[in-house]
């Protein structure tokens, strides 16, 4: 079949290289796509926010199925764009309804269906311009760090743990009255901040069954040792040493079931990747937010580590066999590391060009994606924040984060950046 992907980062470059081993997949196209994608499909230049000209991208090519990598067109209703439609009805769109998905566009929507199906989640309030002050006072009365959230999508931005009361005041009123993330923060989530180590796990679902496909821990601060500012991710390993059976029962049966059950409760039409953003309390798992997509780089490590056909498993959870399918690892471990421009999540330069890809590739056992990358001529050049990443595995997690990193001391690019202690509190 031919299979369109959507999106253009290392997540959808993982996607590609996964779905065209599969013996179902004819041809791949990459909307937008970038460089690495360039390489085992074919790009289409066409922005994921754009349904029509998706829509004659896929009837043009006989796209069978659909598999959305980020958030945006998902919140925006791409699920259903295509499921309303005589002409492309027939195609497998991986990704939950508009109306599902607002488990990742809305946090208060997300919050009040944890609430609903009692699943552990940290204790929280929403406020509006129209009880601005009740909020003042909420936040006055909160114990320090306190975290805000704004309501919905902001490019990975909107969430501030302040650890000072007149910090997180200063960030009521920007997000409120100032309008800080536009609409988005026009409704703010005021939560108890968890104390713990974050982890996150995939499922896939039909909107009845579901098969977990992987788990991650994501690096996200821009700094060693977990300082500095968030970013999108800056590496990630799988499997995660505390993720033993007692830990993942729990998730499964106080997180995962009753979020798949409260989805079909409520009539809530899913297809598509679920990730549950947790934080491990002391042995409990709390959601700290769902998306409704895989994670970047979480995607990275978890195909490569996944034996299983993506393209057999998704077309499953399509035809309801999805409860059928055998879901194995790799018994290695996996590490990616992410290399980032100069600057990176502030201010930073794009057009260098990037040496070394090449080397790199040839490391044995390692996976170069790439994510900002575009192509100058003959050269590829960088052009995002988050530029490559270089996935590897290894026995024990620390050699899986070596030769991640060995791979990526081959490639070069002014200002190139990289953290250099992914995994380090796993170092046995
Ligand atoms: P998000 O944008 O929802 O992914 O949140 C960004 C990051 O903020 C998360 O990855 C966590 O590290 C942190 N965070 C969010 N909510 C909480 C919370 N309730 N307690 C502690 N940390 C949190
Ligand atoms: N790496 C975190 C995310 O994809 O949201």
């Amino acid at each position: 079949m031919n299979i369109l992907i959507i999106g253009s980062g290392g997540r959808e470059h993982a996607l590609a290289w996964k779905m065209a081993q599969s013996h179902q997949c004819d041809q791949i196209f990459i909307a937008p796509g970038n460089p690495g994608t360039a390489n085992i499909g074919t790009n289409l230049n066409i922005q994921t926010n754009d349904f029509s000209s998706l829509k004659n991208a896929a009837l043009e090519n006989a796209i069978e199925m659909i598999v959305v990598g980020p958030e945006d067109p998902l919140v925006n209703g791409i699920y259903d764009y295509f499921a309303a439609d005589e002409q492309t009805m027939h195609i497998n769109v991986i990704g939950p309804s508009k109306e599902a998905a607002q488990l990742e566009g809305s946090k208060a929507f997300s919050k009040h269906f944890m609430q609903r199906h009692g699943i552990p989640t940290a204790s929280y309030a929403e406020f509006t311009v129209s009880n601005y002050t009740e909020g003042i006072e909420y936040i006055k009365a909160h114990p320090l760090p306190i975290v805000l959230k704004a309501d919905g999508l902001a490019a990975g931005k909107g969430v501030i743990i302040a650890f000072t009361h007149q910090e997180a005041l200063a960030s009521f009123e920007e997000m409120i009255q100032n309008k800080q993330f536009g609409e988005a923060s026009s409704k703010v989530v005021i939560e108890q901040f968890l104390e713990g180590i974050e982890v996150s796990v995939f499922a896939l679902t039909d909107g009845i069954n579901y098969q977990i496909i992987g788990h991650a821990k994501d690096y996200k601060r821009i700094g060693e040792g977990d300082t500095g500012l968030n970013t999108g991710g800056m590496g990630c390993v799988s499997p995660v040493p505390f993720m033993d059976d007692a830990f993942m029962n729990k998730v499964e049966t106080q997180i995962i079931k009753p979020t798949i059950n409260g989805l079909q409760s409520e009539n809530l039409v899913y297809k598509g990747f679920v990730f549950f953003g947790l934080m491990n309390c002391g042995g409990q798992p709390y959601v700290i937010e769902y998306n409704c997509r895989l994670g970047d780089p979480e995607t990275e490590v978890i195909l490569p580590r996944l034996q299983t056909d993506l393209v057999s498993l998704l077309a499953a959870a399509d035809n309801g066999t999805l409860e059928d399918v055998n879901i194995d690892y790799q018994e290695a471990s996996f590490a990616t590391v992410m290399a980032v421009s100069g600057g990176y999540p502030g201010d930073y330069k794009k057009g260098f060009v990037i040496s070394g890809l090449a080397e790199a590739e040839n490391v044995i056992g390692t996976l170069v994606f790439q994510a900002g990358t575009a192509f100058k001529g003959t050269d590829i050049v960088t052009n995002g924040g988050r530029v490559l990443t270089t996935t590897a595995q290894g026995k024990h997690l620390q050699d899986a984060v070596i030769n991640a990193q060995k791979a990526l001391s081959c490639i070069q690019f002014d200002g190139m950046y990289f953290r250099k202690d992914i995994g380090y509190e796993f170092k046995s």
